[in-house]
């Protein structure tokens, strides 16, 4: 594969400082290297910066950084859209999941072109899925799938967009904390989420066969939006928003193989690292681990079949 790295250091759309050096952390841990190893081409791009746009404000006075934030969402658009050219594999960077309202149309409009159906796997504690006007927090971390899936409210406010995901497209995973306005938005939309106790009764393996076949019957392909917060805090301290009772590091990694062996992964965000929070750069190494199962590190080199 051609990866090209893409920096986002975006940190006002959460709550607290730090996921500015996200890109950098990620590059310290060793991203590039992880993946040249695994026989990939590498190409890093740099930290991207937000668009300047011209002052607006928004009725719901929580709402914290908007002009900024629809900044950051151009500028984004724009580069995931070119970094997907080429057939190349674009990973970006974060900064925090505001980011996701910048790759995800910028990725849809590039998978359009192609002819090619998107789907997305967003891995997360979080449904992120408030609009402007639901907001309470106004961390707009907060907002990127309502926003990329194309619901009403963020017109004259966000960048105009080109090209929504499909809801019924999209499966969430590891979600534990849903606030009651994204859970009455979300009973009437087919985004699918899996929540933790779904994945206490089922597993993450045959949740994740379920989501793989719907692609493969599609002939599609899958953006993977890694916030941190979807693993358990124990592992992964080094995010803003831990929930506890997350994804161990077995069923984390099983995810990043199983999506390998689909070879239908076309784009990834890494979000939500906040390095000021990590324990000696254990999170920081744990998402470049996970990220090299998910481009073809494994144990033992087998085919499926033989287990
Ligand atoms: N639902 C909460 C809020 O809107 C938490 C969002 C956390 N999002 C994230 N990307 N970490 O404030
Ligand atoms: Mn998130
Ligand atoms: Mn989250
Ligand atoms: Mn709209």
């Amino acid at each position: 594969r051609s990866c090209v790295l893409v920096g986002a250091p975006v940190q006002i759309g959460a709550g607290q400082p730090g996921c500015l050096m996200g890109p950098d952390a990620f590059r310290t841990a060793g991203l590039g290297r992880a993946l040249e190893s695994l026989g990939h081409g590498v190409e890093d791009l740099g930290n991207c910066a937000p668009a300047p746009l011209p002052e607006r404000s928004h009725p719901n006075k929580a709402i914290k950084n908007l002009t900024e934030t629809a900044g950051w969402v151009q500028s984004l658009t724009e580069a995931a859209y070119a970094a997907k050219q080429g057939g190349r594999t674009p990973i970006f960077l974060g900064g925090d999941h505001a980011l996701a309202a910048g790759t995800l149309p910028g990725i849809a409009k590039a998978a359009k072109e192609d002819g090619r159906e998107l789907f997305v796997l967003w891995l997360d504690a979080h449904s992120d899925y408030h609009d402007l006007d639901s907001t309470e927090s106004g961390n707009l971390h907060g907002v990127p799938v309502a926003y990329f899936t194309g619901r009403k409210g963020f017109d004259g406010y966000f960048p105009e967009l080109d090209v929504p995901v499909k809801p019924e497209n999209i499966t969430m995973m590891g979600i534990r904390s849903v606030d009651p306005a994204e859970h009455r938005e979300l009973l009437n939309q087919p985004i699918e989420v899996v929540d933790m106790r779904a994945i206490d009764e089922k597993g993450v393996s045959a949740l994740l066969a379920d989501f793989l076949k719907r692609v493969e019957d599609a002939d599609g392909v899958i953006h993977v939006s890694l916030d941190v917060d979807f693993l358990d805090p124990e592992i992964a301290p080094a995010v803003g928003t831990t929930v506890p009772g997350g994804a161990t590091f077995r069923e984390a990694h099983l995810i990043m193989e199983k999506l390998c062996d689909s070879g239908r992964v076309g784009s990834l965000d890494l979000v939500e690292l906040n390095p000021f929070l990590d324990e000696r750069g254990k999170t920081a190494r744990l998402m470049v681990d996970l990220t090299a199962s998910l481009f073809g590190r494994k144990v033992m080199d087998r085919p499926t079949r033989s287990y």
